[in-house]
């Protein structure tokens, strides 16, 4: 019999988590996709559904939205986009006056993480299993220390709800997407790889550069995870989709080898120098992001977090996403 699976986030601009589940599943036998974004009428929409997904409307503000779109699935892949929300001029009107952006954020993807889990439950009768893209609680995971890790925190509560609730009951697993391999590289951010006035090529980022940092290629990768939770493991399982965990300074390394280029060094930023270089609470939510992995580790403290080896898939490593990508984009000034 053919299994429906619902998934949202399909439509990214750079086709990341959602995408790589789409994909995924149009490769494997048995399954039909339905697609859930706010504009069906979008290309990345029509780009699907001339794959022979099938697309409709939902936005994570809309429970009844989402009920109608999730309606008969067997299997739903919920995510939330916190920098989608930071991203909307509108926040800034909606938020309080004296709300910090993030703060804000960290509620209304709350209260999209929960929409999400409310709407699977609505479906319980053909559900079998609703996976959440979750991170960790770095507020719990910290012992207090990090109690302002907003698009960690919201993400880590909207799957302690949904495992709250009764109808998801045995039916529920999360998974945790790394830092994506892309951050540095394809972004536009200001830590990227710069060229020097001596030729060689430097970069900037938050923390020590020899501490190993949890990396991955979500665009390919995440599939084959969000699969598995699918099929091979079982309920209440919390899968940390690490692809490699790499240093600033052989990230660098790694990435100049690759391209033919020489390595210059990495310079270390501090939280303040972070958020000066990324104001608006992106440098904020980015630096404490690195510290508190450096620290307490990217997936959190929560007892029973597997990985990708558990269930034999092979990720990608930080030199093979190197070797297969352009970078011209980067490398043309
Ligand atoms: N960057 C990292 O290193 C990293 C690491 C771990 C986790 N994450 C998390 O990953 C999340 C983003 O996932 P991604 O990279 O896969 O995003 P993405 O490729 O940019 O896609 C965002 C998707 O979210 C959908 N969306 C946004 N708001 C929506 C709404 N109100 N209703 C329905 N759909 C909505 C968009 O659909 P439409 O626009 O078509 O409606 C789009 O398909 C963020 O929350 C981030 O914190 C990022």
């Amino acid at each position: 019999m053919t299994k429906l699976i619902a998934i949202t986030g399909i439509t990214g601009v750079q086709f990341r988590q959602g995408s790589s589940v789409a994909d995924t599943f149009l490769q494997t036998p048995g399954y039909t996709i339905r697609g859930v974004t706010r504009n069906p009428e979008s290309a990345a929409a029509k780009a699907w559904a001339a794959k022979g997904v099938e697309i409709v409307q939902g936005d994570f503000d809309d429970v009844k939205s989402l009920e109608k779109a999730f309606q008969g699935a067997n299997v739903i892949f919920g995510v939330t986009d916190f920098w989608n929300i930071f991203g909307d001029p509108r926040s800034k009107e909606l938020k309080k006056p004296d709300q910090e952006l993030v703060a804000y954020c960290y509620e209304v993807e709350l209260r999209h993480g929960r929409n999400l889990a409310d709407a699977a439950a609505s479906t319980s009768s053909t559900l079998e299993r609703y996976i959440f893209s979750s991170m960790a609680d770095a507020t719990k995971s910290s012992g207090g220390k990090y109690t302002k890790l907003y698009h960690m925190d919201s993400k880590a509560q909207a799957a302690t709800y949904a495992q709250s609730l009764p109808a998801l009951k045995d039916k529920f697993s999360q998974i945790q997407a790394p830092i994506y391999f892309q951050v540095a590289t394809e972004w536009g951010l200001p830590i990227a790889p710069k060229k020097q006035p001596d030729g060689t090529y430097r970069m900037k980022g938050p923390g020590p550069g020899h501490k190993p940092i949890p990396f991955g290629n979500v665009r390919t990768d995440l599939g084959p995870c969000v699969k598995a939770l699918v099929e091979q493991a079982p309920p209440n399982t919390n899968l940390f989709a690490i692809g490699d965990y790499v240093t600033w300074t052989d990230y660098l390394r790694i990435f100049c080898e690759t391209q033919g280029l020489k390595y210059g060094g990495f310079d270390e930023l501090s939280y303040e120098e972070m958020i000066e270089i990324l104001p608006g609470g992106l440098g904020h939510e980015f630096a404490q992001n690195a510290l508190f992995a450096f620290e307490f580790g990217y997936e959190g403290t929560e007892p029973g977090i597997v990985g990708p080896g558990k269930y034999g898939i092979r990720m990608t490593s930080f030199r093979e996403y190197c070797e297969k990508t352009d970078f011209s984009a980067l490398l043309k000034d």
